[in-house]
This record gives structure tokens, sequence and C-alpha cells, in this order.
């Protein structure tokens, strides 16, 4: 009896995953940037930003772009749109891009004139990552390196998301004995840890047994 699976439903059991994983991402960065975000937008006044207020300029920069990248992210990495919308999936990348530059550039302020220095620190690296990462993933692309393009995009994307991972993961009351250094210590385990976890996944193939040659 023939036991192969059809390479079509192979695939399309590998395209539902990846819709899933797609849809999960937006719904949990919806989820955030509506709990987290919003507010910023909607209430434009002293009491709305709290500590905030005297670095409002550099907060809704870093919110725009970060919001740009979180949203965009997501429907670039969807191979569908990009072979059937080319054009398109390039204009968002340098939205994308865009979102990236500028939530960056704002996050170094916000990180250097943080309340928490050590937490301040560790976000700084965190924008360090954000930028390095986008920068590898456009020379990749620049180069004609597609592989290399989509594996420096799942990484910045993770870091994108590394400030919604922190934001979720402070609130758990587990971690509380940490006392005042959890904000760093998070800070930093929120894009380290993905970035280590995605590492295994891109080189897998790398440490995995090899597939026995066949004899020619
Ligand atoms: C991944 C790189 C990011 C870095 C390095 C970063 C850095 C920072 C820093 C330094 C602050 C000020 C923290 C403080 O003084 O307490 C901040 C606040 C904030 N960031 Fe980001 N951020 C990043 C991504 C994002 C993204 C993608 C969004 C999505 C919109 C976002 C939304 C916010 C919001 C809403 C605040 C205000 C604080 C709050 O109410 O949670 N950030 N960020």
């Amino acid at each position: 009896m023939d036991t192969t699976v059809p390479r079509t439903s192979r695939m399309s059991l590998s395209s539902i995953f990846l819709l899933l994983a797609v849809l999960t991402l937006l719904g949990v960065a919806a989820h955030f940037w509506w709990d987290n975000a919003l507010a910023y937008f909607a209430n434009y006044n002293e009491t709305g930003y709290r500590r905030y207020w005297p670095n409002r300029i550099w907060l809704i920069a870093h919110i725009a772009g970060g919001t740009l990248a979180l949203a965009l992210g997501p429907i670039q990495f969807w191979s569908g749109f990009k072979l059937r919308w080319p054009r398109a999936h390039r204009l968002l990348g340098y939205a994308y891009a865009l979102g990236i530059l500028a939530g960056g550039g704002a996050a170094f302020v916000l990180a250097v004139r943080a309340r928490l220095p050590d937490f301040g620190f560790s976000l700084f690296f965190l924008g360090v990552a954000w930028w390095v990462t986008l920068g590898m993933a456009l020379v990749a692309i620049r180069n004609r390196r597609f592989d290399a393009h989509r594996d420096w995009m799942i990484r910045s994307y993770i870091v994108t998301f590394g400030f919604v991972t922190f934001r979720y993961v402070v609130e758990l009351e587990l971690l509380n004995g940490l006392g005042r250094s959890k904000y760093a210590a998070i800070g930093w385990a929120c894009w380290v840890l993905p970035l280590l976890f995605a590492e295994i996944f891109l080189h897998w193939r790398n440490v995995a047994p090899r597939k026995r040659e066949v004899a020619a």
C-alpha cells in the first residue's frame, strides 16, 4: 500500500499552520496595542501620558513606528501574498523598515531617559538588536540572498515582538521574587531567549542526522 502523503496536501497543511501562526501573532499584537498603545493616541494630555509627558514627541514617534512594524511584519511572511503581489510586498517592506528606523531611534532616547537605568539599559540593546536585525535583512535582500533575507526577517520580527512579550511576562506574579530588578531581567529575556530558540529552529538542519545518500 502506498503510504506517501500527496505533495499538495502536505503543502496545504504547512500553509494552514503558517496562517494560524500569522493570525495568532496578529491577534496578540492587536491585543497589546489595544491595551497599551491606543490610550496614548486617544488621550493626548498630561494625565494620559503621566511620566512620559516631557518625552511625548519621542513616545508618539516610537509607538507610531512600532505599530507599523508590529502590524506589517506578519503580512510579510505570508508567501501567497508575496508571490501574488510582489510590488506590495516590497512597499510594505519599506514601510516596515521605516517603522523600525523611527520607532528604534525614538526608543534610544526613551531608554536613556528611563526611570530605572538597568531597565533602560536592557531596552537600549533591544533597540540595537531591532536595527541590526533589520539592517541584515535589508543587506541580504539587496544582494538577492533570499534565504538569508527570510531568516533575518524572522529574527527582526522576533525582536519587534520583544516589547510585546515583555509586557505580558512582566505581569506574571511568579516573577515578583525578582523585586525591582524584574524589569531589567525581563527586558533582556524577552528578546534574547526567543532569538535563541529561533536559532535552533533556523539551524536545526545543520545538526539533524544526515540523510542517507543514494548510491549512484
Ligand atoms: C523592539 C524594540 C522596542 C524597544 C527597544 C522599545 C523601547 C521602549 C522604551 C525604552 C520605552 C520607555 C520605557 C520606560 O521608560 O518605562 C518604551 C515604551 C513603550 N513602547 Fe516600546 N520598544 C520597542 C518596541 C515597541 C513596539 C513594537 C511597540 C508597539 C506599538 C511599542 C510600544 C510602546 C509603548 C505603548 C510604550 C509606553 C509604555 C507602556 O505604556 O507600555 N514598543 N518602549
